[in-house]
């Protein structure tokens, strides 16, 4: 097999211009990450590090290029997102992970400083298990229960759960929470043990805003990961209304919220005996992050 032996950025400079040219935000990390994963690095490629690459790893890594410039986003591509301290795995089952989701486990973080506190932690909705991964990652000994419709998200959350060496502190639950009593089935599961935490970032867009939304984010998320109903709320009507039979009384919850939903979520949350207590901003000012305690 024959090598080429070149630099980074002179081997990617004219995909970058490609990129560019249809908008990309951040096409020189885009060929960047593209080319690591074509070489099967662990580190990510920097712009002025040399690298041998056969023909066959041209062509893999044009046709990756190929893929970028239709609209795939690279994570998808790649199959791989960072969030928070590691690298998830993806599926074409799981949301690909926000950065915004992080405001959450800042905010669980600060209302549990101690680190090593027994806590059981429920993840309802954990897609790639981003959020209870990251905490099972901060608190080492917790636990997680990680709650999912999708069997498919399940798998990848429990082999990120594997890789990271958290699978003893995981328990794997294949429920759905539009089904009636599924917070007393949970707790049989559980042998009637409450939660000290439950945290959640369920679905929240409207189902008629789908369409409107970015074709990166429209085509290659899943519909169940972003569909909140015909109002976006029809997942923290399902959750908070049972949230208080599963969760500890002096237990606290959190919640990630789409753009303007605090009110409403509250006013869903105070029918419920559930009270809010702290409303938080992501990097980008929009309050994103409700934490409730049982009243
Ligand atoms: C917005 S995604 C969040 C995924 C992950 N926690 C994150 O922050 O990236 C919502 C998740 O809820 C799951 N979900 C949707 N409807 C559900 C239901 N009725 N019961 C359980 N899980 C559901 C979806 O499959 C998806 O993984």
């Amino acid at each position: 097999m024959t090598f080429k032996k070149i630099d980074v950025y002179t081997f990617i400079k004219p995909e970058i211009s490609k990129l560019r040219h249809i908008g990309v935000e951040n096409p020189n990390l885009d060929c960047r990450l593209l080319l690591t994963k074509t070489l099967e690095k662990r580190e990510t490629l920097y712009n002025h590090q040399n690298i041998n690459i056969s023909q066959n790893e041209i062509k893999k890594f044009k046709n990756f290029i190929k893929q970028r410039l239709s609209g795939k986003p690279v994570s998808r591509i790649i199959n791989r997102r960072s969030f928070w301290k590691k690298e998830f795995q993806l599926n074409e089952a799981t949301l690909d992970p926000r950065s915004d989701s992080e405001t959450l486990i800042e905010t669980v973080i600060e209302h549990f400083p101690d680190k090593f506190q027994i806590l059981k932690i429920l993840d309802l909705g954990s897609g790639s298990g981003c959020l209870g991964l990251s905490l099972l990652g901060e608190f080492p000994c917790s636990e997680v229960s990680f709650f999912e419709k999708s069997k498919k998200s399940l798998e990848i959350n429990k082999k990120n759960a594997q890789n990271f060496g958290l699978l003893d502190r995981s328990k794997y639950v294949n429920s759905d929470w539009e089904v009636r009593n599924w917070d007393k089935k949970l707790m049989i599961i559980e042998n009637n043990m409450k939660f000290d935490i439950v945290i959640s970032n369920p679905p929240y867009i409207p189902t008629d805003e789908i369409k409107t939304l970015k074709k990166e984010v429209k085509e290659h998320d899943p519909f169940i990961a972003l569909n909140g109903g015909l109002d976006g709320l029809k997942a923290y009507k399902c959750i908070l209304s049972k949230v208080r039979s599963i969760i500890k009384p002096d237990g606290k919850i959190f919640v990630e919220i789409g753009k303007g939903q605090e009110k409403l979520v509250t006013s869903i949350a105070k029918d419920h005996g559930l009270l809010a207590k702290e409303y938080v901003k992501d990097l980008s000012s929009i309050t994103r992050v409700i934490m409730f305690l049982v009243k």
